[in-house]
Formats: C-alpha cells, sequence, structure tokens
C-alpha cells in the first residue's frame, strides 16, 4: 500500500468517526431538580456551556446581622464539549473546582478549558456574563431561584451550595446572543453568619447554561 491510500484510509476512518459522534451527540439538558423542586426548562437553543470558578461576596452590618449579597466574580471556562459527550464528568467538575485556588481573573491557564468569559455584577447589581470570546454578553435578572440539592458540595468554608438559578436578559439592557442562563450543579458560596462588619468572600463554582 502506498502512503497516499493509507493517508486516504485515515482520513475516511476520522470522517466517519465524526458523523457517527455527531449523530450521537444529542443536545445534553442540564439538571435542573434541586432540592424537591425544579427550574422551568427552556426550549430555546443550547449556545455554550461553561464551569464558572470564582467568589460570591456579601457584605454584614454588624455581628449577628443578615449577610446581604454584594455581587460574585467568577472565570468562565468553556466546557460545551464535554457536556455534549461527557454530562456526568462535567457535573463532577464544580465540586473538585470549588477547592482549586482561585485569582480572580487571573485563573486562566489553570485548567484545562479554554476560557469562554467572565461574570460579574455591574455597578447597580446586574449579574452580567461577558462571553468576550465569542463576542455574546447576557445583562441577567433572576426569573427562578431553587435551593441546591441537599447532597451538593459545601465548599471548603463549609457553609453550602449556592441556589440553582434561571436568569433571562433583563429589560433595558442590550444582551447580545444570549437570552437565558441557568446556574445549576452549585458547589459552595453560601455565606457565614455575620460576626464582624464587613466584606465577606466565599469560594464557589457552578456549572452555568446559555441559550438564545
Ligand atoms: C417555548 O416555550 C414557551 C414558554 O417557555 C412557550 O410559550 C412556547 O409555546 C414554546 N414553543 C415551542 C415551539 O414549544
Ligand atoms: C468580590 O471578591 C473578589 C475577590 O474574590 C474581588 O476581586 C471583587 O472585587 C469583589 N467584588 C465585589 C463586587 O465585591
Ligand atoms: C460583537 O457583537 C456586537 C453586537 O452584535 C456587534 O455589534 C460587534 O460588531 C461584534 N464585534 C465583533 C468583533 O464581532
Ligand atoms: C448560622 O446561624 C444559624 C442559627 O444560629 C445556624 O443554624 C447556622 O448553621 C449558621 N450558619 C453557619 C454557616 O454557620
Amino acid at each position: 500500500m502506498n502512503v497516499m491510500f493509507i493517508l486516504l484510509l485515515f482520513l475516511a476512518t476520522v470522517f466517519e468517526f465524526l458523523q457517527s459522534s455527531n449523530v450521537v451527540a444529542k443536545t445534553p439538558i442540564p439538571p435542573l431538580s434541586g432540592d424537591a423542586t425544579e427550574l422551568p426548562s427552556t426550549n430555546l437553543t443550547l449556545q455554550y456551556v461553561a464551569v464558572g470558578r470564582g467568589t460570591q461576596n456579601y457584605t454584614c452590618a454588624s455581628s449577628g446581622s443578615l449577610p446581604v449579597q454584594q455581587g460574585a466574580v467568577a472565570t468562565l471556562f468553556d466546557a460545551t464539549w464535554l457536556a455534549y459527550h461527557d454530562e456526568s464528568t462535567l457535573n463532577a467538575i464544580p465540586p473538585r473546582a470549588v477547592y482549586i485556588p482561585f485569582l480572580p481573573y487571573r485563573f486562566d491557564v489553570t485548567l484545562p478549558f479554554i476560557v469562554l468569559g467572565h461574570h460579574f455584577f455591574d455597578s447597580i447589581g446586574t449579574p452580567t456574563f461577558d462571553l468576550y470570546s465569542v463576542n455574546k454578553t447576557l445583562y441577567g435578572r433572576k426569573t427562578s431561584d431553587i435551593k441546591a440539592p441537599a447532597a451538593a458540595n459545601k465548599g471548603p468554608a463549609g457553609t453550602g451550595a449556592v441556589d440553582w438559578l434561571q436568569l433571562t436578559a433583563k429589560p433595558g439592557y442590550e444582551s447580545n446572543g444570549v437570552s437565558l442562563a441557568y446556574r445549576v450543579v452549585t458547589a459552595g458560596g453560601e455565606p457565614f453568619n455575620c460576626t464582624i462588619a464587613g466584606i465577606m468572600i466565599v469560594q464557589y463554582a457552578a456549572e452555568y447554561w446559555f441559550y438564545d
């Protein structure tokens, strides 16, 4: 056999594999069941899936006051391929990623994922998803909120996993290419009880599923 023939055979095999894997890879669906309730499903088109790793920030007015959410900061790692091909491995990542040290916006090189973008709150508390690597943005508002499952990972602080959410595009803001997101499979992020006045920073990780 000559080299060209072997090359063609190889390419044919690769092509066939890609064809069959395209057929097999059905659009994945995020887990929507928290404790007892379920987030509303969507019939919009799945665009991206990300693993978010960062912090949930709270403020305490004084000892014994209720912690108030002040914002959140996270790097969003592109996990779309994994969601399509091995969702159970994807679901195992947030409970592990929450234990990996996090430096805001400088975390980009320590996981084998491409950075999709960043998550933060704007100056008036709008949860923002800047998917800068694909030039898409969601300015969110919460449209559904359920407790994480009781078995969810409590995170390194041991405080518990933040709620699972559905967010949709906030009216009056120019979201672009994303109109709905879920935050699910959360790990960590719940606040401590306030013991002093000040800012409280709690490590968390989660999956974010983006639709349009
Ligand atoms: C999509 O979902 C919305 C509500 O979430 C519903 O009003 C609409 O009929 C659905 N469309 C299709 C094609 O199923
Ligand atoms: C939240 O905490 C992070 C540290 O993880 C900090 O970089 C960020 O500025 C804080 N954001 C807000 C809104 O407090
Ligand atoms: C990014 O998206 C916006 C809104 O659709 C568009 O106006 C802009 O030209 C895009 N930028 C690039 C670099 O593609
Ligand atoms: C906060 O205080 C409540 C009531 O005292 C207690 O049940 C809860 O476990 C505390 N939470 C944390 C994270 O310590």
